[in-house]
Formats: C-alpha cells, structure tokens, sequence
C-alpha cells in the first residue's frame, strides 16, 4: 500500500530548552484543573468494568479509532485492556466487534489518568501511540511530555511504549521519563510488523520513520505533587 503522509516539520533544532524547566514544575506545582463530571462518569463505568474482568490492565492512551485497543485485546487475551480517546467521532467509527477483553472509553487523559492513580490503577503496559506532536516550538506544553499531567501518567507504572513518527518527540519524552523518574527510557526506530493502529499504518506506507520509546516504570504515586498551602498552578 502507497500513501503520502507528511514528516512532521518543526522550527525546533533539537530538544526544546524550555523542557527541563517543564518537567520540574510539573513535579513540584500541582495540577489544580478541575476533573470533568463526563470523565468522572466514564472512568467510574471502566473501573467497575475493570473490577469484573479481574484481570491485568492495559492502558492504550489516545486510542483514536481504537484498532489498537482491538489488536492489543487479541494479543493479550489474559489482560484487560482499555483504549481511552476523547474524540467520540473517532471512538464511533466501526472497526468491528471488541473482543469481551477491551473497553473503548470516552474521556480526557488529563482527567483520566488522575482518577486512575487515585483509584490506585497499576497498568502492566500502557501505550502512547502517535500521540498529537505538536511540532511547534510555542506548544511544548501541549506535548505530553510538556503537560502538567506528566508526573500522574508516569505515577501509574509499568510498561509504558511511546511510539512517534517525530524522533524528537520521543528524545524529548526519554529526557522528560529520566528527569522525572531517573529511569532511562529505551529508543530505538520501529519497524511496524504488522501495524498497530491507523496512524502507524499511514506513516509506513508513506516510507517515514518511526521511533519507538520503551521504559519500565515502578508504580510511584509520590511523583505527583499534593497541594499545599501557597503552591503556584502548573
Ligand atoms: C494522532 S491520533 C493517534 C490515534 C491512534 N493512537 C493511532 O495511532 O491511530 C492522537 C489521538 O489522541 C487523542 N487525544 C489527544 N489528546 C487527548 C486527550 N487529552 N484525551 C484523550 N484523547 C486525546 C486524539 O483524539 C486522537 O485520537
């Protein structure tokens, strides 16, 4: 298959100076955005969803279409695992019936991912794929690695992949994983074999490169700043 999808372009020359500075605010000042009654909602269904499967958790963050989510459900069929996305026209799509071992879920990760550390959720892998680059030098903060959500989405632990057809997307997230953490994150290209989801496919078929980041995270809640009196918003 043949298609032509873009390289990503960006007026960065190589891991933005600003993302250090990022990281440790994230680490220091609390995220005081309120949680979301929609995503409130949608978690409470997938934790009790979770709490009757009984079984291991996999996390497939910004799942879009949710392909992934049915792929990973295949290849694990002991595990439970929920793709979250919050595109309901994405999430619509019909890509055939899930498997009794996945859940599509409708909700913002920046709530998401703060009820689930509060419900003291412990993925055993957890997938970031093609998430949204945000290529611009001005939106750092937009790029997981850059949002004040970080330290919660690393709180959960396990296994977590990152993949990206923007190889400075995954540097930056392997500096942001071993400020945060000091754990070393693994990069190395990917060759898909087969596909995992939609994007991966269409940046494949198009001859781009694509990274793949892997590391291995203890469940470690401290991470997250609690507030207190005085503390400034992420
Ligand atoms: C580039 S697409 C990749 C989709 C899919 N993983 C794939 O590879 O085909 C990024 C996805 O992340 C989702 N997304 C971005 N920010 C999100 C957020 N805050 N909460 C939930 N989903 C989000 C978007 O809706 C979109 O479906």
């Amino acid at each position: 298959m043949h298609a032509s999808s873009r390289t990503v372009t960006t007026n960065q020359s190589g891991p933005h100076d600003d993302l250090i500075r990022r990281v440790e605010r994230a680490l220091a000042h609390p995220l005081r955005k309120p949680l979301a009654a929609h995503t409130r909602d949608a978690f409470a269904q997938a934790d009790a969803w979770l709490g009757r499967r009984g079984a291991p958790l996999i996390l497939d963050a910004g799942c879009g279409v949710g392909v992934s989510t049915r792929r990973l459900a295949e290849r694990f069929p002991e595990h439970a695992v929920i793709g979250v996305d919050r595109s309901a026209d994405r999430l619509a799509r019909d890509h055939g019936p899930l498997p009794a071992n996945a859940l599509l879920v409708r909700a913002d990760l920046v709530d998401f991912w703060r009820l689930a550390l509060a419900a003291d959720w412990r993925p055993q892998r957890h997938y970031l794929l093609y998430p949204n680059p945000y290529p611009k030098a001005a939106h750092l903060k937009m790029r997981w690695h850059g949002h004040p959500v970080f330290p919660a989405l690393l709180a959960l632990g396990g296994r977590l992949e990152l993949r990206s057809n923007w190889r400075l997307y995954v540097e930056e997230f392997a500096l942001a994983v071993e400020r945060a953490t000091g754990e070393q994150a693994e990069l190395a290209p990917h060759l898909p074999d087969p596909c995992l989801t939609p994007f991966e496919q269409k940046y494949h078929a198009s001859g781009q490169s694509l990274w793949r980041l892997v590391a291995a995270l203890p469940h470690s809640p401290s991470l997250v700043p609690q507030p207190d009196a005085g503390a400034a918003d992420g």
